[in-house]
């Protein structure tokens, strides 16, 4: 029996240390009600953003800064 193949609506990337990437069109609803469409995003993962919720690259400098 064949498997039926379904395809999502929204690829997710969840990056180890890093950004949570929705990579496609989205509505963001941020804790203060303020909402944005973006046509990707990018979410800390890691929690040093500066410019949270969206991730700002500070996460390469704190993985830069850990040792393995
Ligand atoms: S995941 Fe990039 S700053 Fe946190």
């Amino acid at each position: 029996m064949e498997q039926e193949q379904t395809t999502p609506g929204t690829e997710i990337l969840i990056k180890a240390a890093g950004p949570i990437v929705i990579a496609s069109k989205c509505i963001v609803t941020k804790a203060d009600g303020t909402v944005e469409i973006k046509e990707k995003a990018s979410f800390c993962g890691c929690g040093h953003s500066a410019n949270k919720p969206y991730c700002d690259g500070s996460h390469k400098k704190y993985m830069e800064s850990t040792p393995a």
